[in-house]
């Protein structure tokens, strides 16, 4: 599976149940590489979308262990398990940060948004990718600008 994620320098994702920022160029990027495709994130994260509705043009599988929980146009999962057996090799772990945690040793490709500068009052982190050797950089786009933020596309393969 793949995984993608934007993240600061500290490999932070998050704070206060939002995004650290709004990349709209990122944004842009993250539904060109998921459209069509199947996504797998976290009840939290399906909050921080528009109307906290399930994305459009794609086939959305949350976790979630509420049996209540049951929003339209999505498919909801109690378990790893359960959910690993029903997702394709395709699909996109698109977090939150549990769910990165839960899922990035069934990924073999992630693709990373490196925003470049700090966001001191972070709460939640993706793995540091450049610290795990299985890991690897296979790609690195040029360094793109947006409001006078500094990021770049980082593709990483497990070697
Ligand atoms: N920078 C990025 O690229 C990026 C991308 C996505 C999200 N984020 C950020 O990440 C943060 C959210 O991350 P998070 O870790 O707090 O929340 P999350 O991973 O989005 O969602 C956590 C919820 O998912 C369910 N869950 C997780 N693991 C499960 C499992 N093994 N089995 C069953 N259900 C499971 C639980 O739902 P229930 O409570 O309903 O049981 C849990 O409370 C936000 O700040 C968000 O903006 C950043």
């Amino acid at each position: 599976m793949n995984v993608i994620v934007a993240v600061d320098r500290n490999w932070a994702i998050g704070r206060d149940g939002d995004q650290l920022v709004y990349i709209s160029e990122d944004l842009k990027h993250f539904k060109a590489l998921t459209l069509n495709h199947t996504v797998i994130l976290g009840r939290k994260t399906l909050t921080t979308f528009p109307g906290g509705r399930p994305l459009k043009g794609r086939r959305n599988l949350i976790l979630s262990r509420n049996p209540s929980f049951a929003p339209e146009g999505a498919e909801v999962f109690s378990d790893l398990e359960t959910l690993l057996a029903a997702a394709p090799e395709d699909a996109f772990v698109i977090g939150g940060a549990s769910v990165y945690a839960a899922l990035l040793d069934f990924c073999d490709t992630a693709y990373v948004t490196k925003i470049g500068g700090r966001f001191p009052e972070a709460d939640c982190f993706f793995p540091d990718l450049d610290a795990r050797p299985e890991w690897q950089i296979a790609e690195e786009g040029p360094e793109l600008e947006e409001s006078g933020l500094k990021f770049r596309y980082v593709t990483y393969k497990r070697a």
